[in-house]
């Protein structure tokens, strides 16, 4: 009996060692295509996947753009060229990948979008994300909430900022929360003094926070130089501290000129210091550990032919197709319960915010 134990013990490693192995014994190889090392996210998600895949017996290749187009395409190109087994991206513009992913269909390379969706092919497997107009309606929510907008008679100076415009998620952001501010917008508690209420007008190129930065500039100087401004809707926490910034160099951030309310995205360290200082007030926990998680779990089902599992299979249309999709639930974090969410969790240690 002992021996039989042992021996089915030994032959379920021995499956499990060959799952992460070609034919040939060769080690199958997982290219990771991430936007950019400027935001730490991207970092951490990066990290996170390759030590997942690599516990599970992978080989990984992962790479950066900074933010580049043409170096996403052509890092993705090589990795193609050097025959990866499955392909999972992070785009820069989600409508610029059509010819790598003519490549990659060719060679029956699969794709899998990571939390932004790659957008015009129907060589997408599959995506993993967030809830992405959850996300929008969270930020708008703490606005709602914190200023008491549906009980309040009183009317505030609001701003808009949205994401890029290349970016599929940014129009989900902008929905969600818009989805709870537009009637606030139109029965006048919320005033847009510079009438910038459109997505394109709030639009910020590649998330940029000195774009963003200079965007408040601007409308401080044009609109709110005899009335102070009380919130500022930001979709991401690099533009989130542009915005802080901003404010800061034409006096706000004092007792009797505090900051407005600014939202973010992200729950970056440097966001979180932000919030722990008294500046931004808000952001999004997205948990990179959870998405990672799923990515790499699709990843290793389509690679061993199994149906991976997805949550959703009707909201990510990329013109193509409807991608099938796992989504995942962000949290909203502020001054109350950052240490609960963040620390206590294990997500970052106390000395990396303080
Ligand atoms: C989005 C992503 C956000 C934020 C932003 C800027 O695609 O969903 O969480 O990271 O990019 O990097």
């Amino acid at each position: 009996m002992k021996k039989l134990i042992v021996m089915i013990i030994l032959s379920l490693l021995l499956i499990a060692a060959c799952q992460s192995e070609e034919g040939d014994g060769e080690k199958r190889t997982v290219g990771i295509a991430m936007p950019t090392q400027s935001s730490e996210r991207w970092v951490d998600d990066g990290n996170n996947m390759v030590d997942m895949f690599e516990d599970l017996g992978y080989e990984t290749n992962l790479q950066y753009a900074e933010d580049v187009v043409e170096n996403q395409l052509s890092q993705i190109e090589n990795m193609i060229t050097q025959g990866v087994d499955i392909l999972v991206i992070a785009s820069i513009d989600g409508e610029a990948l059509t010819d790598v992913l003519d490549q990659a269909q060719n060679l029956d390379i699969p794709v899998i979008a990571y939390d932004r969706l790659i957008m015009n092919h129907e060589h997408v497997s599959y995506y993993a994300t967030f809830d992405n107009f959850q996300v929008g309606v969270l930020q708008g929510e703490y606005i709602e909430e914190q200023l008491a907008l549906d009980e309040s008679e009183e009317s505030y100076n609001i701003e808009l900022f949205a994401g890029s415009p290349d970016d599929n998620n940014a129009y989900f952001f902008w929905d969600g929360a818009m989805s709870v501010l537009q009637p606030y917008i139109d029965e006048g508690k919320l005033i847009v003094r510079s009438g910038q209420t459109d997505f394109s007008q709030g639009a910020t190129l590649r998330w940029s926070g000195s774009e963003a930065q200079e965007r408040m500039d601007n409308l401080l100087s044009a609109h709110y130089s005899d009335e102070d401004i009380d919130v500022v809707y930001s979709p991401f926490d690099g533009i989130s501290l542009g915005i802080v910034s901003s404010l800061k160099a034409v006096g706000y951030g004092t007792d009797s000129r505090p900051l407005p309310l600014i939202t973010g995205q992200d729950a970056e360290r440097s966001s979180i210091r932000s919030i722990v200082e008294g500046e931004q007030t808000q952001t999004i926990f997205k948990d990179t550990r959870l998405l990672a998680e799923q990515a790499v779990e699709m990843a290793r089902a389509v690679i061993e032919n199994e149906e991976p599992e997805v949550n959703d299979t009707e909201t990510y249309d990329n013109n193509e197709k409807i991608v099938p999709s796992y989504l995942i639930e962000p949290v909203s974090v502020d001054i109350d319960n950052y240490e609960e969410v963040l620390i206590e969790s294990g997500y970052y240690d106390e000395d990396e915010i303080h």
